[in-house]
């Protein structure tokens, strides 16, 4: 099978084999297709499309590019959840614990942030000590173990799509919706979970900017990953303003501490639940959303989600007195508050604006190589709707350098906009796909 035949059936826009795509996906780890070759198939897909089934084909050869983690052996649904990303997006720190603490084992294979939004695995390594660059082998002992780990991909987990999202991101060929998919499932299916909730975000701040566009992809993710086999629900959720007060890694581990001692934003907070509520559904261990929500919000108040918190803190070699004191976290040098320029109401937080501060204060990479400072970015951030007086503090700036200082300030004072008119009250969670 000649790659470049291959190529030439998608690009005139026919329908691949299973075959053809296990080859394609199989030449992205071996080397029997060229960099040319794979960035010209992935634009030929991206072009032409690929249907459920091919996406489906795909996915699970991606999946099967690496290793498969096999968690049989612990009881329990193993329930994962994924969001494709937003400003101020911390919710899977203080939701595993939760949903551990209910009873359902939580496997997490997360990501680096790049571009705007930032990752998982660079909030959790804020926390000094923490490693998250677990084995697979001991990924599966510490999930067995205390029901959960919350680490990085692993070089043995879908290779194929280490190298295609490499290609993807200089060739103009991410935002497509089957590329986007294999590559999403191809990972979580590899985990070893039997269930996944989905948090597609849409707006200023997400990957996708409309909902239409969010439902689309949130509506492939589900038929594909019920396709290899999983149960899959998916919400569609707002990202027009971050979500919560804190963008920035140490701050969002500050404000998920928060969330878990019941103290954190309604927002974050309204997420977590509403995510947790299908994880425990899907779990088997809640009837229903409200019965699941009740059982959340149980081991927020009697300590349990908080104790399982510092319980992985502990077991991936983090310093747990982070949990009761944000203070043993990194610090900035500098933690300047922004005046607001007049009383009013707060119209607009523009969370890309935010984002590109906060990157701007080294929060977040432009470049994957990049190194992030786990101590700045912007914390007690207003929303959307909230009453100030002139001075009145809008976000505290914490920063390393006296001239990113500035030059974030600048950006936050024009993302942030102060007016007379209360703006219309937009829902947080737009859809729920089960
Ligand atoms: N996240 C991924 O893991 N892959 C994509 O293609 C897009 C977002």
């Amino acid at each position: 099978m000649f790659p470049q035949h291959v190529i030439a059936r998608k690009r005139d826009g026919q329908a691949l084999s299973r075959d053809e795509i296990t080859a394609f996906v199989r030449g992205a780890t071996d080397g029997s297709w060229e960099d040319y070759q794979l960035t010209a198939m992935l634009m030929a897909i991206f072009l032409r499309g690929m249907n459920a089934e091919e996406t489906a084909h795909y996915a699970d050869a991606m999946m099967r590019s690496g290793v498969v983690a096999d968690l049989s052996d612990v009881p329990g649904i193993k329930v994962d959840k994924h969001s494709t990303g937003g400003v101020g997006d911390k919710i899977s720190i203080p939701l595993a614990p939760m949903v551990v603490a209910c009873g359902v084992p939580v496997p997490m294979i997360s990501g680096r942030g790049l571009g705007h939004s930032g990752g998982t695995l660079d909030k959790l390594e804020a926390i000094p000590g923490f490693r998250t660059d677990l084995s697979l082998s001991a990924y599966h002992a510490q999930v067995a173990k205390i029901g959960c780990a919350l680490i990085g991909q692993t070089k043995d987990l879908a290779p194929a799509d280490k190298k295609l999202y490499a290609l993807r991101d200089v060739t103009a060929t991410v935002e497509c919706i089957p590329l986007i998919c294999g590559s999403i499932l191809s990972k979580k299916l590899a985990e070893g979970i039997d269930a996944l909730v989905l948090d597609v975000k849409f707006g200023r701040g997400a990957f996708m900017k409309t909902r239409a566009e969010a439902r689309q992809l949130a509506e492939a993710l589900v038929r594909v990953g019920q396709a290899g086999g999983k149960q899959v629900r998916a919400l569609l959720t707002a990202m027009e303003q971050p979500l919560g007060r804190a963008v920035g890694n140490a701050l969002e581990v500050a404000e998920s501490v928060a969330c878990l001692k019941g103290a954190g934003p309604a927002d974050v907070m309204e997420v977590t639940y509403a995510l947790g509520s299908h994880m425990l559904i899907l779990g088997g261990v809640a009837r229903d959303e409200a019965d699941a929500r009740q059982r959340l919000e149980r081991v927020v108040t009697n300590g349990t989600a908080l104790a399982k918190f510092r319980e992985i803190v502990i077991a991936q070699g983090g310093d747990p007195r982070v949990v009761d004191d944000p203070r043993h976290l990194p610090q900035a040098k500098f933690q300047v508050p922004l005046p607001a320029p007049r009383a009013g109401v707060v119209g607009d937080v523009d969370a890309m604006g935010v984002a590109l501060a906060a990157l701007r204060l080294g929060a977040g990479r432009a470049k994957a190589s990049d190194a992030v400072d786990p101590a700045v970015g912007i914390s007690t951030l207003v929303k959307i709707g909230e009453r100030v007086k002139a001075g009145d503090s809008l976000a505290v700036i914490h920063a390393n350098n006296a001239t990113a200082l500035a030059d974030a300030q600048g950006m936050l004072a024009q993302a942030i906009v102060v007016g007379d008119t209360m703006p219309d009250p937009v829902p947080l969670i737009a859809e729920t796909l089960v």
